[in-house]
């Protein structure tokens, strides 16, 4: 048995996680002048509670990342007790050099102290949101912080939580999305426009039909194939049997017009992007090939979604980037980027039952053509069952993931499947990404074993290099 005190086995291998402390939401999401760049929500003093910073990591391939250390630190009043969650925009030729510009938006988050004796609801009173525009023109150095937006500019319909500012350039503007929550408590965006990306003025406000959550978080827009996607975090869903069963939702809105021209969305068509267990606030951006790249944090707030073992001094992760494409129903689909296929090494035919074991805990599995009902065990512990119309993923060991009760998606037939495990995290992708589970997990056993059941056409796994070996080198 490998020792249970050697938490460096959960290390990851292909999923970005900070070296200590805690991460939540990506931010500035970007290719800038040839690199992936990516920022996270960062504690470095978790356990401990603390404002949160931008911690940044590059890549010359969406898939060997290197750490650059604590980007963006609480450094002026407006942003005092956060760094909060926003996104990037690369302005073309914008730089002293002539080159291109990267510029970071996101909320400065106040939280005045006193609490509720001193007589702050904190939703009403008691807080600033300001949205703080940063530059940098190689990526290492930043320029002055500059507070483009505060409490008093947002409409009077608003409380105090507004945040998680998503820019972006369309046909020679900028536009700004806004979550925020009005103070009926009904989560709703706010859309600014600019022409040059300092001045913003209000364009709308979009809200959903019949209320959905009371608070909007980490807004984001998707543009593909002539359609808008309105991506959102709605917080306050009640968990219904077959979804909603975070502590907070994110998921999208398939748009019947331009997001520009959006005032009124239908709620009712939100799907959610992952059915979890570890999924929130994701971000997409759009890479110099064009392709619109959709990477998650890969975890949540509140127990036991937090999963990680006593000792281990690190928490969460992101997920891989993924490819968004539109599938004939006209929902996204999400696939890892084809950037991955390169970690692969050699390939191992999965027979139907039988067990196959891998003694570096990362595998890329891959089943196709599959007939009819059957299931896959990782571990014996963490299992995927297709049955009774129903896709469903369950643990079987409360030692290896502790109080996450089952959780299903309808689904008429599973036809593929594709499965990253990267030691602690796995991430599972049916019906070429149309149905998305990513999850925490902490095997105990030497060997990652796997074993399926399927009638299937194709099954075989890849063994898979360690592609973070030297991140924080
Ligand atoms: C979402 C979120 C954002 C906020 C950030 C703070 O997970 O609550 O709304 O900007 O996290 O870490």
């Amino acid at each position: 048995m490998p020792d249970r005190n050697d938490l460096s086995r959960y290390r990851l291998s292909f999923h970005i996680a900070p070296e200590h402390g805690w991460l939540n939401d990506p931010n500035g999401l970007c290719q800038f002048r040839g690199q992936y760049h990516a920022f996270y929500q960062y504690n470095p003093l978790w356990p401990q509670k603390d404002t949160k910073h931008w911690r940044h990591v590059v890549s010359a391939d969406l898939v060997h990342w290197h750490d650059e250390g604590t980007a963006l630190v609480t450094d002026i009043p407006e942003d005092r007790s956060g760094v909060y969650s926003g996104s990037a925009l690369i302005v073309p030729c914008a730089a002293s050099d002539g080159g291109d510009l990267m510029c970071l938006y996101y909320t400065g988050n106040v939280v005045y102290p006193g609490g509720k004796e001193a007589g702050y609801d904190y939703v009403h009173t008691g807080r600033e949101a300001n949205e703080i525009l940063v530059t940098t023109e190689d990526g290492q150095t930043y320029s002055e912080k500059r507070v483009l937006l505060r409490n008093d500019d947002y409409p009077d319909v608003c409380t105090q939580h507004v945040r998680d500012p998503k820019v972006w350039e369309q046909a020679g503007a900028a536009y700004m999305l806004l979550g925020a929550r009005n103070l009926d408590d009904v989560g709703f965006c706010l859309l600014y426009e600019s022409a040059d990306g300092i001045e913003w003025r209000l364009r709308s406000q979009i809200r959903s039909r019949e209320k959905l959550g009371y608070m909007w978080e980490c807004p984001n827009i998707v543009q593909l194939g002539g359609h808008d996607f309105l991506a959102i975090c709605p917080q306050g869903l009640e968990e219904q049997e077959l979804c909603w069963q975070n502590k907070n939702q994110a998921g999208y809105i398939p748009l019947t017009e331009s997001v520009l021209d959006a005032t009124v969305v239908d709620g009712d068509a939100f799907v959610e992007w992952d059915h979890g267990y570890d999924f929130y606030a994701p971000q997409v951006f759009v890479d110099d090939a064009g392709r619109q790249i959709l990477i998650g944090w890969m975890g949540s707030f509140g127990d036991p979604w937090t999963a990680a073992p006593r000792g281990l001094d690190w928490c969460h992760c992101l997920t891989v980037p993924r490819e968004l494409t539109i599938g004939a129903d006209g929902l996204l689909r999400q696939l890892p980027v084809a950037e991955y296929d390169a970690l692969r090494k050699e390939c191992v035919e999965l027979a139907p039952g039988v067990a196959h074991s891998c003694a570096d805990h990362r595998l890329d599995i891959v089943h196709a053509g599959i007939k009819g009902e059957g299931c896959l065990t990782l571990d014996g512990a963490l299992e995927l069952a297709c049955a009774d119309g129903k896709l469903s993923v369950r643990f079987l060991d409360e030692e290896v993931t502790a109080g996450r009760p089952a959780r299903s998606v309808l689904l008429d037939s599973l036809k593929d499947l594709r499965i990253l495990v990267d030691t602690s995290a796995v991430e599972i992708y049916a019906n070429g990404g149309s149905t998305v589970f990513s999850t925490r997990w902490f095997p105990t056993a030497e060997q990652l074993s796997v074993r399926h059941t399927f009638d299937v056409s194709q099954a075989e796994a890849y063994l898979l290099e360690d592609a973070l070996e030297n991140v924080f080198a």
